[in-house]
């Protein structure tokens, strides 16, 4: 059910691949919820996903840019301005690490592969807000997120250096916050998910096990990638204004759980040993 929530707020959302990318169904909803965007994604994304359908139902402007390379975003926030003048929302929703692709382990990784995930994954947002912020492109009392996850804060043996790149990504918000807040009230802030089954997602290994010790170790069981978008849209909207600077969890209490009984089930430990 729709409430109009970003009527007349004009966005950018990054990263929409198919329709289990959480921001395909984030632009679902922004449209729903009365908003207008460009939608973008890697050249690549674009000839191998299909954005197209996605940008035809929405009436969104579809522009491709490399969100490591600084003339693919100015001349999307180009194409962005001539569409719309200034932006309200911005949504990051990029990951990729060539390690974590190529199986690489921890203990082993390839440096120059280690750069391209920071890239990609976290230096881009920094790339994309300081584009933004040069530019005086977003509306006092704007809304920037980036999509995260737990093994930012805890050790999860498969993210690999996904984790690295989910703490800079954080470190990033917070720090951009600042500036931007100060600058025009412009509020930044990451969304910790739940594992969600996409092309991201289920690209890391053991991503089925994480799925299933999510659910177990969740009281409210594992965020899917539609309730991540129905947040993304209250993180959009006017009604968290002041929410800024923060990384917040999305994930059914999973992140300040110890053990769950339902866990401790599954394993059938031996009570007398
Ligand atoms: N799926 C999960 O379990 C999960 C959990 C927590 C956080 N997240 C995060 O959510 C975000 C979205 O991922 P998703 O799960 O929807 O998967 P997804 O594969 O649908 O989306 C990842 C997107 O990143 C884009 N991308 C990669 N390189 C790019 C580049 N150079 N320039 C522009 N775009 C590029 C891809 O084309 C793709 O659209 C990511 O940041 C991911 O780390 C995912």
């Amino acid at each position: 059910m729709a409430h109009q929530l970003l009527q007349g707020k004009k966005g950018i959302i990054f990263g929409a691949l198919d329709e289990n990318s959480i921001a395909w169904k984030v632009a679902e909803k922004a449209h729903e919820e009365g908003a207008q965007f460009v939608l973008t994604n890697a050249p690549v994304a674009l000839r191998l996903g299909t954005i197209n359908e996605l940008a035809e139902k929405t009436g969104a402007p579809l522009v491709p840019a490399d969100a490591t390379s600084i003339d693919d975003i100015n001349n999307l926030l180009d194409e962005a301005e001539k569409h719309f003048g200034k932006l309200d929302f911005v949504l990051h929703s990029i990951g990729m690490s060539p390690n974590v692709r190529k199986k690489r382990d921890y203990t082993n990784l390839n440096y120059d592969w280690l750069n391209k995930t920071y890239d990609v994954s976290a230096v881009s947002f920094h790339k994309i807000m300081q584009s933004l912020y040069k530019r005086d492109m977003m509306n006092e009392w704007g809304s920037i997120l980036g999509l995260t996850y737990i093994a930012a804060q805890r050790t999860f043996g498969e993210y690999n250096d996904m984790a690295e790149a989910k703490a800079l990504l954080e470190s990033i918000a917070r720090s951009f916050g600042y500036h931007y807040g100060k600058k025009s009230k412009v509020r930044v802030n990451t969304i910790s998910q739940s594992p969600t089954p996409t092309t991201a997602g289920t690209g890391v290994g053991g991503f089925n096990k994480m799925l299933e010790y999510g659910k177990l170790m969740s009281p409210l069981g594992n965020a899917t990638a539609e309730e991540c978008a129905n947040y993304c849209i209250m993180m959009f909207s006017d009604f968290t204004k002041k929410v800024t600077m923060q990384n917040l969890y999305h994930d059914g209490g999973f992140s300040n759980m110890g053990v769950t009984t339902e866990l401790f089930d599954v394993m059938n430990f031996d009570e007398e040993a």
